[in-house]
């Protein structure tokens, strides 16, 4: 029954939909966990800042510091952002036996081998799932749910930003950059939506997909990225004369040993169930040689759809501790991967 300390970094739209479902479901966890999940403490850029949402402001701290190295805190759970700073708070969290839970795919993309390597280490867990797709359980399904299949493909939409802006410029004819503007404000978006409209974060994601299903060693490097800042409203109008939509696809292969993984723009025909994902919705298409064809579809971004997938693995890790096990988010080896090339 011993109350489990949080500690949140970070309060923009991901912190503050964690903040108001470990609030707002308290008694529900409790009564799964059986413990107590308490934020104890909170990292912002400015504690000044008016937000959405009222905090104790006792808990509001500009010193990362505080938080990881606060022996009181069990758990941290990381939504502010970035790879290089952000990367080193991490690493002494788990140096110091606390778990942790990120929402960080550029991380996780990046890094990841080695974050997982050291919490093994530490024999601590380090969950991920809100990295991709939101608030579609991805993750966990590629980890456990298809460990005794042997996955071929995996394919589809994974960034909500750009879905939401195709699908406007495909059914209302809005301009590209005012969308994006709407996506920006209601909170799809990365700080630098480069990486949204440029392919990026899909590859980041990609990444982290076809390293989870294929077992194998994928780098960021290895995925070929387009994205959608040169598609323009004629094109997707010719698209849909011709019985298309545009996507902004994920695809991810396997043949024998050989793995490609790429992200573009992609015509899909309208009788394809891709074609009828729309707004931020993403959809993930995996194949796997013993089960065949499954689809996974849900909100792809946002406050609450990504803070649900959050606080999911916070109940997994408060779980672990009742039961001193770990559930590390990974398989615990990966075979070296080969690129396809056009030559295989
Ligand atoms: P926001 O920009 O909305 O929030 C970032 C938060 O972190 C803010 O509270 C900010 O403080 C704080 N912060 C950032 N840098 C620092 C720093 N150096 N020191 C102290 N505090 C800092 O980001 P999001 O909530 O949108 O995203 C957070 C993470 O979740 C990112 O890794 C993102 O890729 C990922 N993610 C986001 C999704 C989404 O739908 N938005 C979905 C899935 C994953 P302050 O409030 O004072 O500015
Ligand atoms: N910027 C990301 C997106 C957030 O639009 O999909 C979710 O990872």
């Amino acid at each position: 029954m011993k109350q489990v300390n949080v500690g949140l970094l970070g309060l923009g739209t991901v912190g503050t939909g964690v903040v108001r479902i470990v609030e707002g479901h308290r008694e529900d966890l409790q009564s799964q966990t059986g413990s107590p999940i308490h934020i104890s403490k909170i990292l912002v850029k400015d504690r000044a800042k008016t937000r959405s949402i009222s905090v104790d402001s006792s808990k509001l701290t500009e010193d990362p510091w505080e938080i990881v190295r606060d022996p009181a805190i069990d758990v941290i759970v990381e939504v502010m952002g970035g790879v290089g700073e952000t990367k080193q708070y991490i690493l002494e969290a788990l140096e110091l036996g606390k778990h942790v839970v990120t929402a960080n795919k550029d991380l996780m993309a990046l890094h990841g081998q080695e974050l997982l390597a050291k919490a093994r280490e530490k024999g601590c867990d380090i969950y991920y799932e809100a990295s991709v797709a939101g608030g579609i359980p991805i993750i966990r399904t590629l980890i456990e749910g298809f460990s005794s299949d042997r996955i071929t493909k995996i394919m589809g939409i994974v960034n909500g930003t750009t879905n939401y802006i195709l699908t406007k410029m495909s059914q209302e004819g809005a301009a590209y950059g005012d969308v994006l503007k709407e996506a920006q404000a209601l909170g799809y978006a990365e700080s630098d939506p480069t990486s949204d409209v440029e392919g990026l974060d899909a590859a980041r994601k990609m990444t982290i997909l076809s390293t989870l299903g294929f077992r194998a060693n994928v780098a960021l490097d290895d995925v070929d990225v387009k994205g959608i800042s040169s598609v323009t409203q004629e094109d997707i109008q010719y698209a849909k004369q011709l019985g298309y939509e545009v996507k902004l696809l994920g695809i991810a292969e396997r043949q024998d040993e050989y793995i490609s993984v790429a992200v573009e723009p992609t015509l899909v025909k309208k009788s394809h169930p891709i074609a009828s994902v729309n707004g931020v919705f993403n959809a993930v298409y995996v194949y796997g040689e013993a089960v065949g064809e499954t689809m996974f579809y849900g909100p792809g971004a946002g406050e609450l759809p990504t803070a649900t997938s959050i606080v999911a693995d916070l109940v997994a890790v408060v779980k672990n501790l009742k039961l001193g096990v770990n559930g590390k988010q990974a398989v615990t080896s990966y075979k070296e991967k080969k690129l396809k090339t056009d030559e295989q």
